[in-house]
């Protein structure tokens, strides 16, 4: 068991007086390109992260269900109504499973994560996945992980009430380590692409803006909205099935939004292409050439994530681009392992200079998806 897991089992242990039944735990994510794609029915490629989500669950008589954070070491009734607090997103999933005609029962949940909050890593998608999992495994459900992460989102649409696409929840259930996900959204047929940085003597730098967002926040659905518009002007089901030529008829927000898509869906295919020829290079110029369409054309950077994928040019990284909804939360930056500690270096020193916060650095490896540990 991992350190998460282990605490997850220590806390249920502690806070309910007996052995869980079973530990299950889930990944945040990190998006390497393909962003605001999955809403449009089009493609993403997303990886796990070695940060995870776990969940100690066992049976609970009628009425006495109950979930723990050890993080907040808070103790919550299971209920069913959301009440805007962390204990939503295990409600939400119970909410969804309910209505997919799944018999769930009481339990009891205790939760320990190290996904950073609200800093787009997918923190919610986490604690989802990793309470989807390990209730199909309590109470014998046997959904696929691909249906589990349809009730994720859901649960995260219209119980919490955020209007995501599905990516998170793939990725979180559906990652595997030492790869990256193609995921076709409209078909949701995914494919495990190898992403071993290691042997290529690369690191993923993630810098946390700490420029926190809220996917509430209403940037995200202003996207989201005008995309649909552009899709209707287009005479298209989603933007997934607009091309380049389509663009001449639009104009404005519209123009360019729909522009981000078109091409950010081509950009992802070719990075596929690219990884699968282990042309990082290649790969590095999608990234940038992605984030600079997400800067100009889809308008969700900040100064902060700018200035990070500047100081990614000039000290050579290969690639970088922000990472998630945007409005701030991460970036990310593919550098040669020799190269991240001056990136670091660099990064903080812009950042002083321009009065921003002070950023967070991690280190990534692309980890393993949601499992059931024991
Ligand atoms: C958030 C959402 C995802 C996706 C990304 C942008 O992470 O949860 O569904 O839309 O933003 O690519």
């Amino acid at each position: 068991m991992r350190e998460i897991e282990k605490k997850a089992a220590g806390a249920f242990e502690e806070e309910f007086g007996e052995t869980p039944a079973l530990v299950a735990s889930a990944p945040g994510r990190v998006n390497l390109i393909g962003e605001h794609t999955d809403y449009n029915g089009g493609f993403v490629l997303p990886c796990a992260i070695g940060y995870r989500i776990a969940t100690a669950v066992g049976r609970a008589p009628d009425g006495e269900g109950k979930l723990f954070s050890a993080d907040f070491a808070e103790g919550v009734p299971l209920g069913e109504r959301a009440d805007g607090s962390w204990a939503d997103y295990p409600r939400g999933v119970v909410w969804a499973m309910g209505q997919n005609g799944a018999e769930v029962t009481a339990f009891r949940a205790a939760f320990a994560g190290d996904v950073p909050l609200g800093s787009g890593l997918s923190s919610s998608a986490a604690i989802e996945a990793a309470t989807a999992l390990a209730l199909d495994t309590l109470f014998g459900l046997d959904l696929s992980k691909k249906d589990l992460a349809i009730l994720c989102q859901k649960a995260e649409n219209d119980f919490v009430g955020v209007p995501t696409g599905i990516m998170d929840q793939y990725a979180s259930l559906l990652c595997a380590a030492g790869s990256a996900l193609l995921i076709d959204c409209r078909s949701l047929e995914a494919e495990i692409v190898p992403l071993d940085l290691d042997e290529a003597g690369l690191s993923l730098l993630v810098c946390d803006t700490r420029v926190e967002r809220g996917l509430a926040d209403t940037g995200y659905e202003d996207r989201r909205k005008t995309c649909e518009s552009a899709a209707r002007a287009l005479g298209v089901r989603e933007l997934r099935d607009a091309e380049e030529e389509d663009l001449n008829r639009l104009e404005g927000d519209e123009l360019r939004r729909a522009r981000h898509i078109v091409r950010e869906n081509t950009r992802v295919l070719e990075a596929v292409r690219a990884l699968r020829e282990s042309d990082f290079s290649a790969f590095g110029r999608l990234m940038y050439d992605s984030h600079l369409s997400m800067r100009d054309d889809f308008e969700i950077s900040t100064p902060e994530l700018d200035a990070f994928v500047e100081s990614a040019r000039e000290d050579g990284a290969l690639g970088a681009r922000l990472t998630g909804a945007g409005f701030g939360g991460c970036a990310i930056a593919l550098v040669a392992e020799g190269e991240a500690d001056t990136l670091v270096r660099d990064t903080r020193r812009r950042f002083e200079e321009e009065d921003f916060k002070e950023p967070t650095f991690y280190r990534l490896q692309p980890a393993a998806g949601a499992e059931v540990v024991s």
